[in-house]
């Protein structure tokens, strides 16, 4: 796997050095206030087991499935797999948490998708914003890191379900988009 990372973008380190400050910003606005974080899978899994446990305040956790990549690294049509139960959602305060913030489709979607199920307040929060690719109006209120236009994996993000469990951000090298699946070491 490593090989196939061109550069690395962010560093173990510096990965835990921007959940810290992210997490104390999402600690002092829910300081008073319950809320539950939603992690959107499959990307933030691992983004947002390290946040919540960095936030020393009371929350609740639920998942949202979101998919809208399959084998490529062009955004497709997006399909929403499954939600939390009606009563995770109904009168809350929702953290959306998500990989990255591309073209701001899942998210703007999936904020929609929480107040017309009945949320009383929805906030998002991406471990990677890329403001270049934006196709609509959306921002995050907390992010981790800002990246270039470039295709990254590790640290939950994923080529054609793969580079997950890489601990640090990398630049994926161009060849690696092209050559058949079943190459992939
Ligand atoms: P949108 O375009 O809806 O995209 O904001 C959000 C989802 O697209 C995926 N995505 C990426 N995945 N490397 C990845 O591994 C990338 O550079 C990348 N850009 C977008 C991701 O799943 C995200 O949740």
């Amino acid at each position: 796997m490593h090989q196939d990372v061109e550069r690395i973008l962010f560093t173990e380190d510096q990965i835990r050095a921007g959940i810290d400050r992210v997490a104390a910003e999402v600690t002092r606005t829910y300081s008073s206030t319950p809320f539950t974080v939603v992690s959107v899978l499959k990307g933030s899994c691992v983004f947002a087991s390290d946040l919540i446990r960095r936030i020393p305040i009371p929350l609740e956790l639920a998942f949202v499935s979101a998919a809208s990549y399959g084998e490529g690294t062009t955004s497709g049509a997006l399909q929403l797999n499954f939600f939390p139960a009606e009563s995770e959602i109904q009168g809350r305060n929702l953290l959306l948490v998500d990989d990255i913030l591309d073209t701001g489709k899942t998210l703007s979607r999936l904020v929609g998708e929480m107040h017309r199920r009945g949320a009383r307040d929805v906030k998002s929060c991406v471990f990677l914003d890329k403001p270049a690719r934006r196709a609509v109006a959306f921002q995050s209120d907390f992010r981790a890191f800002e990246v270039d236009d470039l295709f990254v994996v590790g640290y939950g993000l994923d080529f054609a379900g793969h580079y997950r469990n890489l601990p640090y951000v990398g630049a994926l090298r161009k060849e690696c988009y092209e050559r058949p699946r079943s190459a992939m070491r």
